[in-house]
């Protein structure tokens, strides 16, 4: 169960508990009372407690990220030809063919680039959050709300090949 749906059901059990007890102490009780027993009152209210945790448990919830690193699931494994494709796709136009710069964005051959200095991580993170120009005079990466967490896993699945050919390690 994520994290977020674990609190999602906290926050469903007080919401129950704070219902329950408006509607013991209210008139409505008594109305009840006289068309249910006890036994199908509380079945009623069961169910509607059930519904308050189905949307907490519906994906992303209470506002928090579900995936702040934007990494595809575990066990994924990047394959370098569809990233090729898909690095043409996206990321060619600044980070240049075989990802050798242009003048909108540096070269990911860079040695900078190597994954001891930036991990996989920063890829999944420049692709979610963009990136504040540090390195280079290119000015900012724009985040890329578009790109899916596996569609990065190719990209650098590719990037890491070339990479390696290149001596980057
Ligand atoms: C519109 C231009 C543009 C596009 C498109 C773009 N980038 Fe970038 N990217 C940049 C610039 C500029 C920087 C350098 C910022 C700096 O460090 O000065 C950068 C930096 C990065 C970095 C370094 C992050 C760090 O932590 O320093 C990575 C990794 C990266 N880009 C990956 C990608 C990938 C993957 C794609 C395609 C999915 C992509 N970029 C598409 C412009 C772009």
């Amino acid at each position: 169960m994520a994290a977020g749906c674990v609190g999602g059901v906290k926050v469903g059990i007080i919401q129950f508990l704070w219902h329950y007890s408006k509607v013991l102490e209210s008139k409505w009780l008594r109305y009840l009372k006289r068309i249910m027993n006890f036994a199908t009152i509380t079945k009623i209210l069961f169910v509607g407690f059930l519904s308050l945790l189905l949307p907490a448990c519906d994906g992303p919830s209470h506002g928090r990220d579900a995936n702040p690193f934007h990494l595809p699931p575990e066990g994924f494994v990047g394959n370098k030809a569809t990233g090729k494709a898909l690095y043409s796709q996206n990321c060619l136009v600044c980070h240049g063919v075989g990802a050798q710069g242009s003048n909108q964005g540096p070269p990911l051959l860079d040695n900078i680039y190597n994954p001891r200095h930036h991990a996989d991580l920063a890829f999944h993170l420049a692709v979610k959050n963009g990136v504040r120009a540090h390195h280079w005079k290119f000015g900012d990466m724009q985040p890329m709300p578009g790109i899916s967490p596996e569609t990065v896993g190719h990209i650098v699945a590719y990037v890491r090949d070339i990479q390696r050919k290149a001596g980057i390690e």
